[in-house]
């Protein structure tokens, strides 16, 4: 159900939780430093315990009091791409609840870029938001995929689609090389140039037996269509997103080369695919160099193909 700022702002003074856009996915905020307020997102998300929520703030000053230090490398970053899909991992201090960031010492921030996440914030403080979906179900990017999830009563401050699509780039500045443990709209490239020194992206499939990021070990979403790279043929029973060769049903897409867009619509078409009923989402093969987003795309959609 449609809540207007104020009525968004009221709840999340009074402890309770609302759903809220940003320009990656909607999330499902709470008062940072209310820990019962917070623990109610895990449980209506259906979340497990051990996996840290991102807090959300509305400029950059507002890091100081969430962190012990702000390393030059942070300050750097939040300049280049704040407000915007870039998770930053810094040591915690004090005034953070253990229960947002699961009894770790480390809290990941962001300043999201989106005008009514901004304005919410700026009259609420900061707020502890993991993605507005049921656990196990995909990202929300439109105020109805949260509807779906959580029914229509629930609260939703309606900001329209999801400019981003997928969620922040996740980068944890705590070690001496920085780690992607997420890649987003902000590629590893992008930090790289903006620190001048690289970074590491951490691979699942290397390391399986440390988990540094307690989110990469949960499966992740996938519909229950099959989701594949596309051969190139037509397929009546599959949803087919062509990036560049045309294609023949009505409910396939064909996205001109627009990499942003295919992000953008990822989640929900995945969505659609199930609604229609259909065997497979069919993908066109891309590279991780074609665009900023691309890695980030590329990782969402393995994930999905691996279930
Ligand atoms: O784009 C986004 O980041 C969205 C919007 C709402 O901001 N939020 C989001 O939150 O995707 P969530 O909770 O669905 O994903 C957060 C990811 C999880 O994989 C979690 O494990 C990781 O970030 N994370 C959060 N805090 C962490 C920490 N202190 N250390 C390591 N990983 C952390
Ligand atoms: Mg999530």
């Amino acid at each position: 159900m449609n809540c207007s700022i104020k009525e968004a702002v009221d709840r999340i003074k009074t402890g309770e939780i609302v759903a809220f856009p940003t320009e990656t996915v909607y999330g499902l905020g709470a008062d940072a430093f209310n820990p019962e307020a917070v623990a109610k997102i895990f449980a209506l998300k259906g979340r497990p315990a051990d996996n840290p929520l991102i807090v959300h703030i509305d400029r950059f000053e507002a890091l100081k009091p969430l962190v012990n230090a702000i390393p030059e490398a942070a300050e750097k970053l939040a300049r280049a791409f704040w407000p915007g899909p870039l998770a930053i991992i810094l040591l915690k201090n004090s005034r953070i609840p253990d229960i947002v960031t699961a009894g770790l010492n480390k809290v990941a921030v962001r300043c999201p870029n989106h005008p009514l996440a901004l304005d919410l914030i700026r009259q609420t403080g900061p707020l502890a938001a993991p993605s507005a979906n049921k656990s196990g179900r995909p990202s929300p990017t439109s105020a109805a995929h949260v509807e779906l999830d959580f029914g229509i009563d629930f609260p939703v401050l309606d900001g329209g689609m999801c400019d981003v699509g997928i969620e922040s780039t996740v980068l944890d500045l705590t070690t001496e090389v920085p780690i992607v443990f997420r890649p987003g709209a902000i590629s590893a490239e992008m930090i790289e140039s903006v620190l001048g020194k690289p970074v590491s992206v951490f691979s699942n499939s290397e390391r399986l037996e440390i988990v540094p990021s307690p989110g990469l070990k949960y499966t992740h979403y996938a519909p229950k269509a099959a989701v594949q790279f596309w051969d190139g043929h037509p397929d009546e029973r599959a949803l087919i997103l062509s990036l560049k060769k045309p294609v023949s049903n009505p409910h396939d897409m064909y996205y001109a080369g627009d990499i942003n867009r295919l992000a953008r619509e990822l989640y929900d078409k995945f969505r659609l695919a199930d609604f229609l009923g259909l065997h497979a989402v069919k993908i066109e093969r891309f590279e991780a160099s074609e665009a900023p987003v691309a890695a980030g795309l590329l990782n969402r959609i393995q994930k999905a193909i691996g279930r």
